[in-house]
């Protein structure tokens, strides 16, 4: 992960690179640094361990100036997170170099640089990179042919940037397999690996290709592709951002996300009063590739995982259509035999997750009718490369656990079960009442946002233990699976999700009072089933915590513990009741006072494997 900002202007830049940093620390927290090259050509350094907020704090105390350079925020996969594990590394006191993304060659290199002299500080696969770009520059090449022989000697997933404070005007970098945009200003220009990290500063960027190699100065900009011929990219002009990323009066993101689902959900659906979901917002062409279409392979992982395992339900159920749902690092590794007529469907609130870009670009050729992309973030990796493409309109997400995300997704794909529902088992009239059904899902959102004091009240019965188990049947349970991810994220307590009907096959054993077992039970064909597996939890001293439908006949007694949830559609019931997941998870993480917004070890965009 990690993120990466870079500027060359003809003002101070340490704010502009500072501010793109907090923007990006959703990529990645335990540690950050920048390096700027001063008036006298000499580079200064900071780096802290802990969040950017150490790193302003280390700004302010010992200001460091200058025009050029650049910043990071780190997510540790080599070595611990530490100051000296922070990058930016820098090699001879000449050039410093930030790195998103594992460089697998680096013990090779490693031990041929140490036997050409160089030593090393880190225990980080970057650093190799940094004395390999030295080794090349102290030859004579320019900083950009430095850069270019040095790349070509990785292996690995890679953005890259660097600053050589013999060049001090220049900033270079290169991509193969971790995403970097250039923000092209007036009299100045940036890079990063993520857009939102410039908007203080331009609305106009070039996302760059796999392989491109980019220098930029303040009044120049020159990109080459993987081949070294120098290449025009398309400049984007993208609007200001639709909805801010303050925090307003919210204590965390996390709330903030999850009471912005109704508007979300909203935004997403698109204008109330249409009489049909039209192939085409699926993106061009989608009509013809959607008459080719006979099964699904959704491809996914983390909360967007889960998001295509509730599809599955909804694609076999409503659309009649078979449908598989795999983990994205496991099913780009696995020997698949093709489906002939099979969407590809992949999966992800950034867009960016290596997984899934890897598993959307190894396949076969012909394995697949084509590629659809659901995704909520605009010109990220998996949007450009994919045929189709389907945006969430859920806004900036800034809490690293996915919440308003996750609810957007599910009404994307309740939109494709319509549209290729159409084209196999769903009726019309079965059509518009879906299309009703879900122009109601952000009242009932809302609806539910009220019991918020009530669930709040629940959450105090977890703060203590040590484990709990969710329980969910048929298409609650992904909701479970979601539910227990929420609250083992962001409250660290261990929670796991079971079929309720697998419980006697061994979770059961687990079950006293010490272990809490939270049941989604709305009241649907399975709900009698799901009742008998309740009883056996309470009948071995079990503590239940019941989300049910208010029809669904649950009300409290001994050690039953009951929040009645609105009666909805059942196709909304889903999107609901893991709204009622996310703020358990919320008011115990708070209670037990972790970083909700940025828990230990995590990172929101993972764009490594
Ligand atoms: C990380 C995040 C999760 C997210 C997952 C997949 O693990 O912390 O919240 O669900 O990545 O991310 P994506 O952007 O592909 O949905």
């Amino acid at each position: 992960m990690c993120g990466i900002v870079a500027a060359t202007a003809r003002r101070e830049v340490s704010e502009i690179l500072l501010e793109g940093l907090r923007r990006l620390e959703y990529r990645g927290y335990d540690s950050a640094g920048m390096a700027l090259i001063d008036n006298e050509q000499h580079l200064q350094l900071h780096r802290q361990l802990g969040k950017v907020a150490e790193l302003e704090r280390a700004q302010a105390m010992t200001p460091h100036h200058g025009c050029v350079g650049i910043a990071h925020t780190r997510w540790a996969t080599h070595g611990e997170p530490s100051a000296a594990n922070a990058h930016p590394h820098i090699s001879h006191d000449r050039v410093a170099l930030v790195h998103n993304g594992i460089i697998e060659n680096h013990a090779t290199l490693r031990a041929e640089l140490r036997e050409r002299g160089y030593e090393f500080n880190s225990q980080t696969d970057t650093e190799v990179v940094v004395h390999l770009l030295h080794t090349y520059l102290v030859a004579g090449d320019s900083l950009l042919d430095a850069l270019k022989s040095t790349a070509a000697r990785l292996e690995g997933a890679y953005a890259i940037a660097a600053i050589d404070a013999q060049n001090p005007d220049e900033v270079v970098a290169t991509r193969a397999g971790s995403p970097l945009v250039v923000g092209v200003g007036i009299g100045e220009n940036f890079l990063a690996s993520d857009q939102m990290a410039l908007r203080q500063v331009t609305d106009r960027f070039i996302f760059l290709e796999e392989g491109d190699t980019v220098r930029i100065t303040a009044t120049e900009l020159s990109i080459w592709d993987e081949a070294g011929q120098l290449v025009e990219r398309p400049r984007t002009d993208v609007p200001d951002a639709v909805e801010s990323v303050e925090l307003g009066d919210f204590e965390h993101y996390m709330l903030k996300e999850i009471y912005e689902q109704p508007r979300a959900l909203a935004a997403t659906l698109g204008a109330e009063g249409e009489k049909r979901i039209e192939d085409a917002r699926f993106g061009e062409g989608a009509g013809a590739i959607f008459d080719r279409v006979q099964s699904v392979q959704i491809v996914a992982c983390g909360t967007s995982y889960h998001a295509g395992l509730v599809a599955r339900y909804w694609l076999e159920e409503l659309a009649g259509i078979p449908c598989e749902v795999e983990v994205a690092s496991e099913f780009r590794y696995r020997k698949r035999a093709p489906h002939p007529g099979t969407l590809l469907v992949t999966v992800s609130q950034s867009g960016e997750t290596a997984d899934t870009l890897a598993a959307l670009r190894g396949q076969m050729a012909d394995e697949f009718v084509a590629s659809l992309v659901i995704a909520n973030v605009d010109h990220s990796s998996l949007v450009r490369e994919s045929d189709l493409v389907f945006l969430t309109r859920a806004g900036a997400e800034v809490g690293v656990a996915s919440t308003k995300a996750f609810t957007t997704q599910l009404v994307a794909f309740l939109m494709l079960t319509a549209v290729l529902g159409r084209r196999h088992a769903l009726g019309e009239a079965a059509e518009r009442e879906l299309l009703n059904a879900l122009h109601r899902l952000p009242d009932m959102v809302q609806e539910t946002l009220s019991r918020d004091a009530d669930i709040k009240k629940l959450s105090e019965q977890f703060i203590l233990k040590q484990h709990a188990l969710f329980l969910g049947r048929g298409i609650q349970y992904p909701i479970a699976l979601e539910g227990a991810l929420k609250l083992k994220e962001i409250s660290y307590i261990h929670a796991e999700a079971y079929p309720a009907g697998e419980l006697k096959h061994g979770p059961l054993a687990l079950v006293d009072a010490e272990m809490p077992v939270v049941a989604v039970a709305p009241g649907d064909e399975l709900l009698e089933k799901l009742k008998s597996n309740l009883e056996e939890v309470r009948s071995r001293g079990g503590e239940l915590y019941v989300f049910a439908d208010r029809n669904a006949g649950f009300t409290d007694e001994p050690r039953v513990h009951v929040l009645q949830m609105p009666s909805c559609p059942e196709v909304l019931k889903p999107a609901i009741y893991t709204v009622a997941l996310q703020l358990l998870a919320y008011h115990v993480a708070v209670q037990k006072g972790t970083d909700v917004d940025k828990p230990r070890n995590l990172a929101k965009s993972v764009t490594v494997e």
